[in-house]
């Protein structure tokens, strides 16, 4: 089949997306509501987590997929994570290539954000392309401001594993990290393979190279764009107790491997651009090495 993308209109109770096909049956959806990525299969397999109960109707940030952390990550002046999650991003143009199909969503700034504790002029575009066994999601910030500004930002990717106890992230060894669980700075990762095993929530900055997800035989390998830092989080049992749109038994099947510009914050000059992003790429092992 040739690749394709059409937007749905949300008729179903949540709101429009943009359902994305590439060859060889690969497909992703991307909700216009903080622009979302909710699945993204490739070789006939989902590879992003979305909870059983998360909200789809716009009320809140949706609980798994790809929510972008934009121009804040974590608690501060403005929620959680800024407001990129949870504005209505637009669909600026699609293409469906023969072998790629990409959709360029934008965010800009409107009356909400410039009354907000970031008031600036900014242009957010965000290109995802897929492919029989990838997908790249590039993020393009300008400022059009005639100030300068600063912010933080990452993709929040929610990978689907069989098994958190068989699950093994690569390309950690020798970054430094931070961990706001134990709330300890500066300790170097000494694994080759992490593993989680408890409630995770790790910041680890400056981290070179390419980062792999693996479970059993599926692999995901994480090369990245201008986004040096990487959160590794997992909720565990008593966290995932606490969140309503996440049920208690899903951490055992997720984890959070996300890139981002978070340990420092990034500062653009008017007229300055960043992009920023990650390319995500189907690595699985060959039945014959298993
Ligand atoms: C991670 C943070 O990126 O996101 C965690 O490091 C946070 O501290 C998690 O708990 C989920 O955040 P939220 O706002 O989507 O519940």
């Amino acid at each position: 089949m040739p690749a394709s993308v059409k937007l749905l209109d949300g008729a179903d109770g949540s709101t429009e997306r943009v359902v994305l096909c590439g060859p060889d049956g690969a497909s992703a959806e991307v909700y216009l509501y903080g622009a979302t990525i909710t699945s993204w299969t490739s070789r006939g397999v989902e590879r992003l987590f979305v909870s059983a109960q998360a909200k789809l109707d716009g009320s809140r940030p949706i609980r798994g997929g790809i929510p972008l952390v934009f121009p804040q990550f974590g608690p501060g002046e403005l929620p959680q994570h800024g407001f990129a999650r949870t504005r209505k991003w637009v669909l600026v143009d699609s293409e469906a290539r023969g072998v790629s199909a990409v959709a360029n969503l934008e965010l800009r700034d409107d009356e909400d954000t410039r009354a907000s504790k970031w008031p600036y002029a900014f242009s957010l575009r965000y290109t995802i392309t897929l492919t029989a066994t990838t997908l790249s999601a590039i993020m393009k910030i300008e400022n059009f401001d005639d100030r300068e500004f600063s912010f933080t930002a990452l993709q929040h990717t929610y990978f689907r594993v069989a098994d958190i106890a068989t699950t093994t992230v690569t390309g950690l060894d020798g970054a430094v990290y931070a961990d706001k669980v134990r709330g300890t700075t500066g300790t170097t990762e000494r694994r080759a393979q992490v593993t989680v095993a408890g409630n995770e929530d790790r910041v680890y900055a400056d981290v070179p190279g390419t980062i792999t997800v693996g479970c059993g035989k599926h692999r995901v390998r994480i090369q990245r764009f201008n986004f040096k830092d990487i959160v590794l989080w997992n909720p565990w049992a008593d966290k995932s107790a606490e969140m309503s749109d996440f049920g208690d038994s899903e951490y055992k099947t997720m984890i959070c491997v996300e890139p981002g510009a978070v340990a420092k914050p990034v500062t653009l000059r008017p007229a300055q651009m960043l992009s920023c992003g990650q390319l995500l790429t189907v690595d699985d092992a060959a039945d014959a090495e298993l």
